[in-house]
């Protein structure tokens, strides 16, 4: 056999055969998935000391690859995918997302620009401008108007392209040649989600220039606060550019009154980001639309159908008001991209939307869970998970050891019990040893507090009511 015969790769005879075995092995997962401890319960390290030292010299059989997954990886994963998680915010996932990734994996695309694979920018424009109406967003998002929106990998990556965009329209373009000066100021509530510090740090803004803006009774950004803050910094001689607002905040699920927020950002010329990473995706549901009143005063806005829209992790829908401002924040264009339809001008090249250069087709897993859902299948279950969470948050109500610590609109509920901090400490350790369902907790007001968050696929009643259950017998013991 000559060398160009040999060949190590896998046959497509082979790719059939191990691909439905992955296949059958991820169906017979979500099936037992209930019999797992939801929170991993190895030891550091321990996962590493189950492996080899060295990495095989002659490749191996897939078989033995699968049964090391079963046997070495999964006790140390934790599962997400449980009706039994109710920790931080979900990520969860759906057959239909699950199998528009693994085709976007078959496909193999890197949709850097629109030549590179047209179906992939196109798709995502099109799934984008669904979405618009899907959540009663603004039509300037639309890119059909002066707008648009494409998919980011993380709303931490959205939100850095939405204070750079905003760095750049207050200095006409300066900092990216210049770089910034340390005169520019950007504004969060203290609940803000941590990756605007991190988009401060990046962006050359600086966390010292970062306002951190107090917040009401109900953990949201108090805006003659805010009003008042900008006004001291224009006299300072500081120059004002940015505004992050939030439409349910990680800690507690408060909700930043958006409109009065953004006609103080109206009236100072700054840009107005809406992070709505989690509750977002309740925006499918006219009920709930109210809770983001004033979007339309909204430069840019983005919501994670990674957390709660059943679209599998990575997958950030992020939109501009003005995508020219996006483009020209964060256009280059080295002579190996150039091209015909680019230099057009009739087309997308995502790259320009985001940091990096290459990108995935993610809108394929997007546009497969919307049409398998459709608006009404994807609004049930929303509406299911929100109805849960109310029960949940009237069983607390109902009994005197616990209390509310926030308001709970939508499907996250903060609750403590009365007993203290290391009493709650004390219950959610017990609960998330015992692997029946995984919890995890925030501050607020200085006092530990438990968060249950209902918004994992297939968590049904069953599970909220065994989760309220398993609290109360940990209760039971508290001070025995
Ligand atoms: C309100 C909010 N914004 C941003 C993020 C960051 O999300 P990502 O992991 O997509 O960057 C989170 C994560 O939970 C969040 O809750």
């Amino acid at each position: 056999m000559n060398s160009d015969e040999k060949s190590f790769h896998m046959t497509p005879d082979e790719f059939r055969r191990y691909g439905h075995a992955v296949v059958d092995w991820i169906a017979d997962y979500h099936a037992r998935i209930e019999s797992f401890s939801v929170l991993s319960q190895v030891k550091p390290g321990q996962i590493r000391a189950s492996l080899p030292e060295d990495p095989p010299a002659q490749g191996e059989t897939f078989d033995a690859i699968l049964k090391d997954v079963e046997q070495l990886i999964l006790p140390g994963v934790t599962h997400w995918q449980s009706p039994n998680f109710f920790a931080y915010f979900p990520c969860n996932a759906s057959g239909p997302g699950i199998l528009g990734d693994l085709l976007s994996s078959g496909l193999g695309v890197q949709g850097m620009l629109w030549s590179t694979s047209p179906a992939c920018t196109e798709l995502e424009t099109h799934v984008m401008d669904w979405l618009v109406s899907m959540l009663g967003l603004p039509e300037k998002f639309l890119s059909s108007s002066s707008g648009g929106g494409v998919i980011q990998d993380t709303a931490s990556s959205a939100a850095l392209c939405a204070l750079l965009a905003g760095r750049e329209r207050a200095t006409h373009g300066s900092s990216n040649k210049k770089g910034a000066t340390g005169r520019l100021v950007a504004y969060v509530s203290t609940q803000t989600h941590s990756s605007l510090e991190k988009a401060a740090m990046i962006s050359g803004i600086g966390t010292d220039n970062l306002r951190q803006i107090g917040v009401d009774d109900n953990f949201a950004m108090r805006p003659e606060a805010l009003a008042r803050q900008i006004k001291s910094d224009l006299r300072a001689g500081l120059t004002p550019c940015f505004v992050c607002t939030t439409i349910g905040t990680t800690s507690s699920n408060a909700m930043d009154p958006v409109a009065e927020i953004g006609k103080i950002c109206r009236q100072h010329n700054l840009w107005l980001h809406v992070d709505a990473a989690m509750s977002g995706t309740a925006m499918l549901c006219p009920e709930f639309r109210h809770l983001q009143s004033g979007v339309e005063l909204a430069d840019s806005y983005n919501f994670n159908p990674h957390k709660w829209m059943f679209t599998n992790f990575d997958c950030n829908c992020f939109w501009v008001a003005d995508r020219k401002a996006l483009i020209q924040t964060l256009s280059i264009l080295p002579e190996y991209l150039r091209n015909q339809a680019t230099e057009s001008g009739a087309v997308i090249d995502y790259r320009d939307w985001h940091i990096q250069l290459g990108r995935r087709f993610r809108s394929l897993k997007l546009w497969f869970v919307i049409r398998h859902y459709g608006v009404e299948g994807l609004q049930h279950h929303i509406r299911e998970h929100v109805r849960l969470a109310q029960e949940f948050a009237e069983w607390v109500r109902n009994d005197d050891r616990f209390e509310l610590a926030a308001p709970a609109p939508l499907n996250l509920v903060c609750f403590r019990h009365k007993a203290g901090d290391a009493a709650n400490q004390t219950i959610m350790d017990r609960l998330n040893r015992s692997g029946d369902l995984f919890l995890t907790h925030t501050k607020l007001n200085g006092k530990l507090t438990l968060r249950l968050c209902v918004g994992q696929t297939n968590t049904k009643k069953r599970h909220v009511e065994r989760a309220w259950q398993r609290i109360q017998e940990e209760a039971g013991k508290i001070g025995k």
